[in-house]
């Protein structure tokens, strides 16, 4: 599958970045959002279902779509892709997962060093309504228990985070946080959010740091997250993408694997990091001994 030379240059790499997107859970049961017959975005404009806009106008369309797409989440498997990640991580190398999935599923297959660019769908915070925020003049009372915008007197003391953390994404109405009052939305990034600074911060760290990266099932379409690969190609890492319908970084990138994750990864990444093991076997021993 790939040059031999690359091989080669891929058994002494120590510090894998693993970039995925929706492709690397399509064998896990779960949509992706732009493939041609199935995407969740073919079916459903972004922009009715996916903005803070959207959830002002009708919270309880927004709410019942993710509620739809979590029972989804919650019955898929972590399948081969996310398992082979997860045991390079135990073989001792250094891997970064910066994920764009909401999934939950690299951690839930044993990955630890998970970055969720967008967040994830299984967990609510407050809305905060930016635009009512910027209109009322005094500084908001912000909520002790979900940290959302509480009006002056309606926080309840009496509520505990044992409450707030009984609520699930399910179907019904849209909750309420049980001490403030504000509807709950899940804590993902919507189409026009900013990402959490802290996730960001991280996974140009992890680009800069990297010595190979691999995008896996990513179209490369939603920025600042499709730029991560092109600026580890740009900085001299080794970079390869694994997804059936090849994006413009495979004209660019060491080697393009037109295939499925789960078919992919448990062969490539047996490839990596070889020689660093061969090289102290000792220490990746006692790495691999404490990861068990
Ligand atoms: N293995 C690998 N790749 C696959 C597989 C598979 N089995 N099946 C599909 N793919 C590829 C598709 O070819 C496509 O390029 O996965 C990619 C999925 O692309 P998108 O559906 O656009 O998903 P993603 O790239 O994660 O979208 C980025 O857009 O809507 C926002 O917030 C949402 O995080 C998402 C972001
Ligand atoms: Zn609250």
């Amino acid at each position: 599958m790939l040059d031999p030379d690359l091989i080669n240059d891929l058994r002494n790499v120590r510090d894998v970045l693993v970039f995925t997107g929706a492709g690397i859970s399509a064998e896990s049961g779960i949509p992706t959002f732009r493939d041609r017959m199935t995407g969740l975005w073919v079916h459903t404009d972004p922009m009715e279902i996916a903005t803070p806009m959207a959830f002002r106008r009708n919270p309880q369309r927004v709410w019942d779509w993710h509620v739809h797409l979590a029972d989804a989440v919650r019955v898929a498997l972590p399948n081969a892709g996310h398992l082979a990640i997860a045991k390079l991580e135990q073989r001792g190398v250094k891997v970064t997962v910066i994920t764009q999935n909401i999934d939950n599923l690299h951690q839930r297959a044993g990955s630890r060093n998970v970055v969720e660019l967008h967040g994830n769908l299984l967990r609510l915070k407050p809305f905060i309504d930016e635009d009512a925020a910027f209109a009322v003049k005094q500084p908001p009372v912000i909520c002790p228990l979900c940290g959302g915008h509480a009006a002056w007197d309606t926080c309840d003391p009496c509520a505990n985070h044992a409450d707030l953390a009984a609520i699930q994404l399910c179907s019904g109405p849209v909750p309420h946080c049980p001490c403030c009052g504000s509807l709950l939305r899940p804590d993902i990034v919507w189409f026009g959010e900013m990402l959490a600074p802290e996730a960001i911060e991280t996974a140009w760290n992890a680009v800069e740091s990297c010595e190979l990266l691999i995008s896996v099932g990513a179209s490369l379409e939603v920025e600042p997250a499709a730029s991560l690969p092109w600026c580890a190609l740009d900085k001299g890492a080794w970079v390869i993408e694994v997804n059936p319908s090849p994006t413009e970084l495979a004209r660019y990138c060491h080697a393009s694997i037109a295939a499925s994750a789960a078919d992919v990864l448990p062969g490539l990444l047996d490839q990596v990091a070889i020689g660093s093991m061969l090289d102290d076997p000792l220490n990746t021993f006692k790495k691999w001994f404490i990861a068990k």
